[in-house]
Parts: structure tokens; sequence; C-alpha cells
């Protein structure tokens, strides 16, 4: 029945999901999985009938702009959608979706990882082992810092924030603080325990791990600078799994070099993919490249949401994703 539906996959996605969709639409794949190019977005704008980009994807006005626009939904595959126009898309009467709830745990556990990774220098201590620099057990070797019992703030305290809150407490005695304008839901503050910070500074000056999970918008971008490390404790730690652009990476690799901070854990950068060299010199950072939602139950569901999404929309219904 939506066999005359044209969807464009901008890249390779898991198979099972991939199949759905060929069953379901008259699809293109992108088998080499190769990024497109903004003329290569623009003519898949023109040709198809849904885009379904991922979070790397720049859709910005000119693409959504296009003469002769076909493509009336766009499904990202992907829980942010800071890669779209979103205002754009609305003034232009384009329906946008994204996937959140499916990848909320595992970005939690990448989250984990980091601040457990970077706390007990997990990858400074791989590398020892693999490069066969280790001559043994010793009681001064390699020390880290504890993490268990310790503050941990969040800024941001959506579902992601929330599962690490609650992984945290419950899994680590950890007591937690937040900062978050828009959330108001004192059973969940009560439920963990939390205290409800009234700026950002409370919450970065008393915190041992802050961990950042609110998206990048104007409000958010370089939120973590060389004025807000320098609130953050000189044993605190840093997590993002968020967007790389809430932190000014340069000024957060000029705290790392001076010790002002003790260390960062990060899944997410400023301009993805690069990696500055400055930071990946470091031996006081984890780092990891945007795996939070990377593993085959998530990657999958967050497909079939995806599929779902613009499954409703050209059955008439309004997609139970919708952004705009
Ligand atoms: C998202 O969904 O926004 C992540 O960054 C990729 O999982």
């Amino acid at each position: 029945m939506m066999k005359n539906i044209k969807v464009l996959l901008t890249r390779k996605w898991p198979k099972a999901v991939e199949q759905k969709i060929v069953d379901t639409f008259d699809a293109e794949l992108n088998v080499d999985d190769k990024p497109l190019d903004d003329n290569e977005l623009v003519n898949a704008m023109q040709s198809y009938d849904a885009l379904l980009p991922t979070v790397t994807d720049k859709i910005h006005k000119e693409i959504i702009e296009c003469a002769n626009r076909r493509v009336k939904i766009i499904g990202n595959f992907g829980v942010g959608f800071n890669n779209i126009d979103i205002e754009c898309a609305k003034n232009n009467n384009l329906v946008v979706t994204n996937t959140p709830e499916v990848l909320t745990d595992c970005t939690a556990d990448i989250a984990m990882l980091l601040m457990l990774g970077v706390a007990r220098r997990a990858s400074e201590g791989e590398v020892h082992v693999r490069k066969n620099h280790w001559t043994g057990w010793r009681p001064t070797h390699m020390m880290g810092t504890k993490v268990t019992g310790k503050k941990l703030g969040l800024i941001g305290m959506g579902r992601i924030a929330q599962s690490m809150a609650s992984k945290s407490h419950f899994g680590f005695k950890m007591d937690i603080l937040f900062y978050d304008p828009y959330f108001d839901n004192e059973d969940v503050t009560v439920k963990l325990n939390a205290q409800k910070c009234d700026s950002i500074e409370e919450v970065l000056k008393n915190s041992d791990f802050v961990s950042l999970h609110c998206p990048s918008t104007d409000e958010t971008r370089g939120l973590i600078n060389n004025e807000t490390l320098k609130l953050m404790k000189e044993d605190a730690f840093l997590i993002n799994t968020a967007r790389g652009d809430i932190v000014n990476e340069s000024d957060l690799i000029d705290a790392l070099e001076k010790n002002e901070i003790r260390g960062a854990g990060l899944d997410v950068y400023e301009k993805e993919p690069a990696v500055p060299e400055s930071l990946k010199r470091l031996q006081n950072v984890f780092l990891l490249p945007h795996l939070g939602s990377a593993s085959n139950e998530t990657r999958e569901a967050m497909g079939l949401r995806v599929f779902e999404n613009i499954k409703s929309f050209f059955s008439n219904k309004t997609p139970q994703d919708k952004v705009v």
C-alpha cells in the first residue's frame, strides 16, 4: 500500500530495520554508508517523499527551502535534532520527528562508563596492559578517584539525566543535585532524594562529577567555558554525552592542561568527528566516539521508531514523535 512512497535513508541502518523499510516503502538505502553532501541532500529533498537523516546530516535553510521540494517529512534517526533548522521546517510545513525514550538507558550507561572510566583511569590502565608496561601490583600504582558516595551534579534533568541519576544514586550511593529550569516533577526529585538547584553555579560549585544533559540550543551553546569551569572544584570531573558545542572545547582543554579540574569523560565534541590533538594528548580524559546509543538493541529500536513515525505520517496520523 505504501510502495509508491519514496524514502531515502542517508546512512546505513541496522539490517532488520532496513529490511522492514524496504518491505514497506519504495526505499533507497545507503549501502556504502557515505555521508551525503549538500547537493545530494537537495537532490534528495526534490526526489523523495520522506528523508530519513541522522544527527550528522545538517538540514539547514537552503536545503529545506530548495526549489521543487517533494519531501514532506524528515524522520530523524536520533533524539537530538539540532542538526535540523526546526524553525525553518515549521515555517515551511515540513514535519520533523525524532527518536526519544528508546536510547535513554544506553546513553545513561555510557555516561556512567565515562564517569567511572575517567575517575578510575580505565583507558590509561588498558593501554598500560596492552603495551606491556605493567610491572605488577603495588600500593601506589595508578590511583584514581573513588566514585561511590560522591556528589553528581546534572545540568538538565530530562530522561537521560534521570536514568543516570537513578543508576548513580541507587547503584553507587551518590547524592544527586541538578539544575533544570524546565523540570518540575516532584515525584522524581523525591524518589532520587535529589536537590534541585536554582542556578548552574550552584551545581558546578558543589559537585564531584558534573554531567551535561541539556540539548544544544542558543541558550546552552558554550555554557561550559572559561568562567564556568573555574566554578568547578579542582578535583571534579566533567562528563558530556549531550552535544559537543555545549562545551567550549579550547577552554576545557586549557582547564585540563592547567589542572583546574581533575578530568573529563567525553562522548561528544564541538566539531565531530574532529577531536583536537591537544585533547587527545591529555592523560586526564576518557574519550569515546559518540557511542551513547550505540548498542544493537538501541540502534534497532531507534530505526523502528523512525519507521513507525513515517508509517503514521503516510497513514494520515500524527507521528508519535512529531517535533514540528
Ligand atoms: C542522538 O540520538 O541525539 C544521539 O546523539 C545519537 O544517538
